[in-house]
């Protein structure tokens, strides 16, 4: 009996020296966690290289920033869901990789990120509720996606500084006013190309800028890297065009369009 007890004491002990290690192991198994976070990062990094859908120009640039930039891309933000420059039936999808027919999706580089898809007004008429009745049924512009490429300058999206884009991802601030909120209806509605009230025509509709709000700088700073490695595409050749981009003269060498991109000129359509 004594030593049947001595075997159940010792058995006991040894359980809990094991339940102590085991706590002991889990409760250092939190600093090496927050390792594996930076550890996971570079994961990122890796993803965001093998997922871009274009050659990246790497040169000057930090390229830990630019493949986690491309993760946020091309992985998080679908920022060429919006921005891309194709039109139905493949829209962002080469012909023959659209995903949705069920085939191996194949993103189009020719108008990656050029911008031009159309989302109609910023709020589409609704009887009685908008626009505000002086206006009639005028609703203002449509929203078209900005181009997002980088221009000869190699700035990313037609040249916008860093504290530019994080300012624009942050607040939704337009620089370019293409739609200031209206300041009359009658006897036409001014400033021209203006949205009736309540938008604010002053802030960037359709993009999601609301939600890119609570992205950490690193992270806006990594896409904006990413968005500076990208090739400049022109999307329209008429430098009034609000989408053109200049790549620089192709024949001096200067341009990061790969040939294949500078075959398809839309012609400031966005192919819809
Ligand atoms: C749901 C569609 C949508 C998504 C997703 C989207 N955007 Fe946009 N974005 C737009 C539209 C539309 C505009 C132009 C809005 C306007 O004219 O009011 C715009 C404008 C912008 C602008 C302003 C460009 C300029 O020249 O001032 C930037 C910068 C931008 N987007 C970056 C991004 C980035 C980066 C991502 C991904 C992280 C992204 N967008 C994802 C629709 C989208």
């Amino acid at each position: 009996m004594k030593s049947h007890n001595l075997i159940r004491i010792a058995a006991a002990t040894a359980a809990t020296v094991v339940i102590v290690l085991f706590a002991g192991t889990w409760r250092t198994a939190r600093p090496v966690q927050a390792q594996n976070n930076w550890a996971n990062e570079d994961s990122l990094v890796r993803i965001g290289f093998q997922i871009a859908p274009v050659p990246l120009n790497l040169r000057g640039k930090d390229k830990e920033l630019v493949g986690l930039g491309s993760y946020l891309v091309n992985a998080v933000g679908d920022c060429n869901g919006c921005h891309t420059g194709g039109g139905p039936p493949n829209f962002n999808y080469a012909a023959g990789g659209n995903p949705y027919f069920g085939q191996p999706a194949k993103v189009d580089p020719t108008t990656y990120l050029e911008g031009g898809s159309d989302f109609g007004p910023a709020v589409p008429p609704i009887p009685g509720v908008y626009p505000p009745a002086a206006y009639g049924d005028y609703v203002g512009p449509d929203i078209i996606a900005r181009n997002l490429t980088p221009d000869k300058t190699g700035l990313p999206e037609g040249g916008h500084t860093l504290a530019d884009f994080k300012k624009i991802m942050k607040t939704g601030i337009d620089f370019d006013k293409l739609h200031p909120t209206c300041t009359s209806p009658a006897p036409v509605p001014t400033p021209t190309n203006c949205i009736p009230p309540p938008v604010d025509g002053a802030l960037l509709q359709v993009m999601p800028w609301p939600t890119f709000h609570n992205m950490t700088d690193h992270h806006l700073e990594a896409i904006y890297e990413y968005l500076s490695a990208i090739p400049c595409l022109e999307s329209s050749p008429d430098p009034s065009n609000v989408l053109h981009n200049d790549c620089g003269n192709p024949k001096t060498g200067k341009s990061t369009t790969p040939p294949d991109a500078r075959r398809k000129k839309k012609g400031g359509s966005n192919g819809l």
